[in-house]
């Protein structure tokens, strides 16, 4: 088991998955009972996580493959003055996969990857209730935040996908998801695949001065 600052320098995102190796639910349990002290506005604990394995994921996956093959994902643009940002992740991630600039068609297929959970045996839905606001996210996304450290604790990986909350209905088609439950993103969970390069990738940040800022007098 690693402690908070292992946890935390450990943990990346993972985009290939150990297909056939699953969580052990009580491990994820675990996970989740330190998962849910994270705080909230009044603590009104927003978080409602769907979880599909087994059958339950495997039909989600093949419905989520099905549409995306022919449609786009309903996920909100990044705005103009962030979106070089994601042409940077993109070089990046695509770069580590062996996958040149101008490959069109290897970027498509790695970017399905997505709905397959990049082959993660469990596959989380994370939902906010409609009513709330955006303040409330926070609480939700402190809730994941706290679950994937325990998660990386336990030598478990993870990815927080977006693209998952691009074909809401098809996700209400195959899992039970309250209607008044929006959702907000995926989570995959498994065990890395060790040979898959992408996986080694450890993505840089800004420095702090860029996005903090003390003021004293
Ligand atoms: C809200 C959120 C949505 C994300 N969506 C996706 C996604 O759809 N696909 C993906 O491959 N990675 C996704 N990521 C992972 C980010 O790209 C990743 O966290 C970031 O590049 C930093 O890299 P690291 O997690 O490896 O440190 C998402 C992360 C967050 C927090």
């Amino acid at each position: 088991m690693f402690d908070l600052e292992e946890a935390i320098n450990q943990r990346h995102s993972t985009r290939l998955f150990l297909r056939d190796k699953s969580v052990p639910r009580p491990l994820v349990e675990e996970a989740l009972k330190l998962a849910v002290r994270a705080p909230s506005n009044s603590n009104i604990q927003p978080w409602h996580v769907v979880f599909a394995s087994g059958p339950a994921r495997d039909r989600l996956v093949e419905a989520l493959l099905r549409e995306a093959e022919s449609k786009p994902p309903r996920v909100p643009p990044l705005p103009e003055s962030f979106a070089h940002l994601r042409f940077e992740l993109g070089a990046l991630v695509y770069g580590s996969m062996g996958i040149a600039r101008h490959d069109a068609e290897a970027r498509r297929i790695a970017r399905l990857r997505n709905w397959e959970f990049f082959r993660a045996p469990l596959a989380g839905i994370v939902c906010v209730h409609r009513d709330l606001d955006y303040v409330d996210s926070l609480g939700v996304g402190m809730f994941l935040q706290t679950l994937i450290l325990a998660l990386t604790a336990r030598g478990v990986d993870t990815c927080v996908q977006v693209s998952i909350a691009g074909y809401p209905d098809i996700i209400r088609e195959q899992l039970t998801i309250p209607e008044e439950m929006r959702i907000l993103c995926g989570v995959a969970i498994g065990y890395s695949e060790p040979d898959f390069p992408a996986n080694a990738l450890r993505v840089p940040r800004n420095p702090l001065e860029q996005n903090i800022t003390f003021e004293e007098s």
